[in-house]
């Protein structure tokens, strides 16, 4: 059935058909019963799916990447499609309107994207009081198990980097509320300069003083940190060596990568879209060796959400299998369709 309507999307421009799909979601779950007719038939069930994960009751394993809902707009929707958790943002501390369009891109050959959004969104203030009323009006004290929320974080393209560990406190401390765990994005191809803060000394600077406010709030929130897929095996050791010795609490492997290695799409075309990350099937193996990378060397001291290319319950179990508790799919949304974490999880349970 979804690969009739994803003939048809196919046919438009990505980024319309991506609010059109989202706003048509949010009319089914808005009529009466709407919101149960889509949890019944697509919210996974089965015990075998929780994971207590950095002290957090996950209904499944299966999450949404950062920047499908940029805006924290369409919670309820993604929440009826069955997602265990659902990561926000990314959020800044102003809002911006990010990159010239058309900026997403499909290679329906390779099973990829590329996207050059420039983070596009609302801001931390209004993200900030959007999950404020989402989180009061859904009675989400009242569920058993809710979908746990993650705030992406990063910097205004304003911003310089020497001042970038300031953007991310402001929005860390705004959403840290709303939020049951944050990710530190540093590596976001589409923000000039941004993956420089992947050097170690940034890296620092930005992660301690995240931990210096979290330990002054009531209750601390877990902080990842989100890091690309190219990186180099010297940068890597750096980030592990960090991770161990601030004890960070987790790594989501990995962002989009610069590289267009291996494609089957012809080489003209994929010239002609230009810069940007690609996600999807080209990014698959590489984020699962990450993983096995880092959990190998920290002996699994340095818990991991893994992202990239996952499309399956195969995809998923190769992740974890590498040593990831939880997964996270975005282009495999667009084109396996919203029955994939039903489907991953189904399969997952047995
Ligand atoms: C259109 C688009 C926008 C994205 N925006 C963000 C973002 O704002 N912040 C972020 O950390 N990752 C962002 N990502 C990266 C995804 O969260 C994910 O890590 C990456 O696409 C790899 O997973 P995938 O192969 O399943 O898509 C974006 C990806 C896409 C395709």
């Amino acid at each position: 059935m979804y690969q009739l309507f994803r003939k048809i999307f196919f046919l438009f421009d990505p980024e319309a058909v991506h609010h059109f799909a989202m706003n048509y979601l949010r009319i089914l779950a808005k009529i009466p019963f709407g919101k149960n007719i889509l949890t019944f038939f697509l919210t996974p069930k089965g015990k075998n799916l929780k994971v207590r994960f950095l002290n957090m009751n996950f209904r499944n394993p299966v999450g949404l990447g950062a920047g499908f809902d940029k805006n924290a707009a369409y919670l309820n929707e993604l929440e009826a499609l069955g997602f265990g958790f659902v990561e926000i943002g990314t959020v800044t501390p102003l809002a911006q309107a990010g990159n010239e369009k058309p900026r997403l891109f499909r290679l329906p050959k390779d099973k990829a994207l590329v996207n050059r959004m420039g983070f596009n969104n609302d801001g931390a203030d209004v993200i900030a009081e959007r999950l404020k009323n989402w989180r009061e009006k859904e009675g989400r004290q009242n569920k058993k198990l809710p979908m746990i929320i993650g705030g992406n974080i990063g910097k205004n393209k304003v911003t310089t980097n020497e001042e970038a560990w300031n953007d991310y406190a402001i929005c860390f401390n705004k959403l840290h509320p709303y939020v049951d765990y944050f990710a530190v994005n540093v590596s976001s191809p589409n923000t000039p300069g941004l993956r420089e803060l992947q050097e170690k000394d940034s890296l620092k600077k930005i992660l301690l003083n995240l931990a210096m406010m979290n330990n002054g709030k009531a209750v601390a929130k877990p902080v990842l940190l989100k890091i690309a897929p190219d990186l180099t095996p010297a940068q890597l050791d750096d980030v592990i060596d960090l991770a161990l010795e601030i004890k960070l609490d987790g790594i989501i492997i990995s962002n989009t990568t610069i590289s267009r290695e291996g494609l089957i799409t012809p080489a003209e075309e994929v010239e002609k879209i230009g810069a940007g990350g690609l996600s999807g099937k080209p990014v698959t193996e590489k984020s699962t060796a990450i993983v096995k990378y880092i959990f190998e060397k920290t002996n699994g001291q340095v818990p991991i959400i893994a992202s990239g290319g996952i499309f399956n319950a195969r995809d998923a179990r190769e992740k974890l299998k590498a040593g990831a508790s939880l997964v996270q799919v975005w282009t495999g949304f667009i084109y396996e369709g919203p029955a994939i974490v039903s489907k991953i999880c189904k399969k997952l349970n047995q």
